[in-house]
């Protein structure tokens, strides 16, 4: 059975009966999500384009943008069906100008396609000149996460805040926020500084030929996933679990035709291995992505120093001792690209799970700290994080069904997210492109309600 047939409720709705009863109890109705396809279109339809004043060198930008994929490009005020409406407030000064938001986006909404896309553009609260631009640069924060609960039929809603100086480097965030890539991101604000060139890279189906990806924990669930999309992207997979996982392990590393590496993350030498291995097999070293993880839940009270090792142990420990050797110099080339695995529960917390919450938390605070470090800055090396809310996997499913059933219907999609949608946001992360971004972590949760 695949993934999705593991969801009944969603296979309830395919059936006539079951959409009748459903309509009736006015439950929730989880759309179909629109997902990358690698022939598929950016978006399947018009893109509505909006900005303050007559100055908005961002939307200019995203207008040439569409130029190249072919997009028609309407005005917010006409009455065409639209697949995705773009508003560039970068220029706010003042509350009063948040009326743009509300003039631009309202009207749009009704006349957005299913899985349709609001994308506003902002500047950092952080680098406001006065307290009215302060106000109103993070007003547009609670704007998207507010719209982002009223997209229907599986759209979504997101900020992208641009630096002073980074306008050349959006190309990418705005990619992925209207592609199928993001199907299951909303109500995020993603930041992109500068700090590196732009990288003039024009190739957006292959974005990722010519590099080494290592991806830990590959042999299933979403570490394999990961790097099934990363492969897909044109990456050359280095697939990393540990030995009892060997078989499940070599099938993953075989099908991608990249190499397995049996390895223990935990071990002293494991990140050395991981250095060797890339330089012996491949060359050399470009993506690493920390996925492998551990749950041992229980309440605190019966957690015993095992449990809570263990966790803290492979989820975290493991990655700062890896780190000194993927860092270092015979580690990422210049130019290369983490990503680690959190969790909504690094976030929010999560009854039964201290020792897990604490791991995922540690992770997002070694991101921020590696994310703005500056001499991986300067050597183009971006580090960020990945936080997935319920991913339909082995782990959830072996969730009781009731609880289950709640994890899977508490956000905005209304839908627990697959697999592939956080090997989707890891794999524009490790773009070149995406160069301006670093330090970031990006929630793949439907707009959980935990932890928003
Ligand atoms: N499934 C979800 O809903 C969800 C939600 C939030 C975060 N995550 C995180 O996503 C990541 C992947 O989760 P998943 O659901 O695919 O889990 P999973 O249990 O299906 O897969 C984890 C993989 O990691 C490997 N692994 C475990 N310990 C290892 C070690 N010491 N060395 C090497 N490999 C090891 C396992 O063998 C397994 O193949 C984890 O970090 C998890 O915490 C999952």
């Amino acid at each position: 059975m695949g993934i999705l047939g593991s969801d009944p409720y969603a296979a309830l709705l395919g059936t006539p009966l079951g959409k009748r009863m459903v309509d009736s109890l006015g439950l929730p109705k989880p759309a179909t999500l629109r997902r990358y396809a690698v022939d598929a279109p950016l978006l399947d339809g018009a893109a509505l384009l909006g900005w303050l004043d007559d100055d908005h060198p961002i939307a200019d930008r995203i207008r040439t943008i569409f130029d190249v994929e072919g997009i028609e490009v309407g005005d917010p005020f006409d009455t065409l069906p639209a697949a995705a409406v773009i508003v560039d407030l970068s220029g706010i000064a003042e509350p009063g100008d948040l009326e743009r938001f509300r003039a631009v986006v309202a009207p749009s909404l009704k006349r957005l396609k299913s899985s349709g896309r609001v994308l506003v553009i902002g500047r950092p609260e952080s680098s406001a000149t006065t307290p009215a631009q302060a106000a109103a640069r993070r007003a547009l924060v609670g704007a998207t996460k507010s719209v982002a609960k009223e997209m229907r039929a599986g759209g979504t809603a997101n900020l992208l805040l641009v630096a002073e100086g980074a306008d050349d480097q959006i190309e990418a965030a705005v990619r992925f926020l209207l592609s199928g890539r993001s199907a299951y991101v909303s109500g995020q604000v993603i930041e992109v500084s500068g700090g590196s060139a732009p990288v003039e890279r024009t190739e957006w189906t292959q974005p990722l030929a010519g590099k080494v990806a290592v991806v830990t924990g590959a042999a299933r669930g979403i570490g394999a996933a990961i790097a099934e999309v990363l492969a897909r992207d044109g990456a050359t997979i280095v697939a990393v679990d540990v030995p009892a996982a060997g078989e499940a392990l070599a099938r993953v590393a075989n099908q991608l035709r990249g190499t397995a590496l049996q390895a223990d993350v935990t071990a002293p030498d494991a990140g050395e291995r991981i250095v060797d291995h890339a330089h012996l097999r491949h060359g050399g070293l470009d993506i690493v992505v920390h996925n492998a993880g551990i749950t041992r839940d229980k309440l605190l009270a019966n957690t015993d120093e095992a449990r809570w090792a263990s966790v803290l142990g492979v989820n975290l420990e493991s990655i700062l001792r890896m780190n000194d050797a993927i860092l270092g110099p015979r580690g990422l080339r210049d130019g290369g690209r983490m990503v680690l695995v959190s969790s909504i529960a690094g976030i929010a917390g999560n009854r039964g799970q201290t020792n897990y919450g604490a791991s995922k938390a540690g992770v997002i605070g070694l991101t921020t700290f590696l994310g703005r470090d500056a001499q991986l800055r300067s050597r183009g090396i971006t580090v960020n994080a990945v936080a997935p809310g319920f991913i339909e996997t082995e782990m959830t499913g072996a969730v009781p069904f009731a609880t289950r059933e709640i994890g899977r219907r508490l956000n905005s999609l209304q839908q627990g997210g697959l697999p592939v949608d956080v090997a989707e946001t890891i794999a524009w992360l490790s773009q070149d492109a995406n160069a301006g971004v670093s330090g970031q972590v990006v929630r793949v949760c439907g707009q959980s309600l935990i932890g928003a």
